[in-house]
């Protein structure tokens, strides 16, 4: 065991302050990794608050993070993937049962064993998993990524979230050249949904709170943009759209988008407000519209987005901040104020 330098919160109500945590030395299967950067997920935020109290209680102290780009340092002997200098990427899983079903479809997402890469037991160590927020994790090599190498690693660290979550319900739901696919929230998932879908030749509108952020919306390749709070904009793609994604942090009126689905259209949430949203079941039933849900990926699916990323030379927009100020950056998001997706620079935290 070593210590390693990171930011935690000790509350719901504290600020994330800087701590030292214990990581396991590198086991025969493991890779341990420097963290260079790592993505602030609107996750990271409602975990760190206790918001999903009744899914997923949080245990202090917690050390968010699940975007992670960093260096390989050391990697075990019978590691055969990752040598040392390898720039690799961890995400939301750092573990699963890997007999399960799920896992032998390559569905880790949905073991009903998996680790989390933070706040689920520790199998190693005991307690809890810490997340990226620090200097260096070790990670079987399982459940550690390739970075396509014409990718910036700012801007690729949030691939591992946000790129991954809405990624696979756009591969599940078939979106291609000639579907009309909305995205609601342009965030840090919204705006890699907007980059996936007119990578994938959909026709893409945004659906967006923030009128300042409509130009932006266009450059990330959205073919039309809808202010969500007009109801005459909403109304003139009234039962048009074959697919939308709904990345919004926070309560809303979520009928207002299924009504925009045409026969047999799927709305997918991604976005994991605290509370319930209410749906108008007449609005489903009266379309066979469907309303589902998506959690993350699976790690081949993964690794078949970062290629793809790799490919189509797609990144994240990124505001590039010190650890020392993630606790505004968390004030910022709920604001809805970040263009698109803060990634932490973790060398940062060398000066804690
Ligand atoms: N399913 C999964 O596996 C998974 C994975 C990662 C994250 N998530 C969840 O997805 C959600 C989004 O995460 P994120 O990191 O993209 O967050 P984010 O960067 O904060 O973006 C959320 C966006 O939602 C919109 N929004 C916020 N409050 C709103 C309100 N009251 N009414 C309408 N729109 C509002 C804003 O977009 P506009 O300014 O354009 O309106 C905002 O930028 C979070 O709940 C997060 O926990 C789920
Ligand atoms: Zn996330
Ligand atoms: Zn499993």
């Amino acid at each position: 065991m070593y210590k390693s330098k990171a930011y935690s919160a000790t509350s719901a109500a504290s600020l994330l302050a800087s701590t030292s945590i214990p990581r396991r030395d590198p086991t025969d299967q493991d890779v341990q990794i420097e963290i260079l950067f790592c993505g602030i997920c609107h996750s990271d935020l409602h975990q760190v608050r206790n918001e999903w109290k009744d899914v997923m209680p949080t245990v202090y102290p917690c050390v968010p993070g699940h975007e992670i780009v960093g260096r390989v340092t050391q990697v075990g002997a019978a590691v055969t993937k990752f040598k040392p200098g390898d720039l690799v990427a961890v995400g939301c899983m750092v573990d699963s049962d890997r007999n399960c079903p799920e896992c032998k479809a390559g569905l880790e997402q949905f073991c009903p064993n998996f680790t989390l890469t933070y706040n689920f037991p520790d199998k190693h160590l005991g307690g809890v998993t810490y997340g990226g927020y620090s200097e260096s994790i070790v990670v079987d090599q399982r459940f550690v990524l390739r970075v396509p190498s014409n990718l910036n690693p700012s801007g690729a660290a949030p691939l591992l979230c946000a790129g991954i979550t809405t990624y696979s319900p756009m591969r599940h739901w078939g979106v291609t050249k000639g579907k009309k696919v909305g995205v609601v929230g342009l965030g840090g998932l919204g705006h890699m949904a907007v980059k996936f879908a007119h990578a994938l030749g959909a026709h893409v509108v945004v659906f967006t709170t923030s009128p300042k952020k409509k130009e932006d919306a266009f450059r990330l390749g959205a073919d039309e943009v809808v202010i969500s709070r007009n109801a005459d904009e909403m109304q003139k793609h009234a039962e048009s759209f074959d697919f939308i994604l709904d990345a919004v942090s926070a309560d809303h009126d979520i009928n207002a988008f299924i009504n925009l689905l045409r026969r047999d259209g799927n709305i997918t949430m991604v976005g994991a407000p605290e509370k319930p949203l209410a749906v108008a079941v007449f609005g489903l039933l009266m379309k066979r519209r469907s309303f589902s849900g998506s959690p993350i990926g699976g790690i081949a699916e993964t690794q078949e987005m970062l290629d793809f990323c790799g490919k189509h030379n797609i990144t994240s927009d990124v505001e590039v901040i010190p650890i020392q100020k993630v606790n505004e950056a968390y004030d910022r998001l709920l604001k809805s104020d970040v263009k698109y997706r803060f990634s932490i620079d973790m060398a940062s935290l060398k000066s804690e």
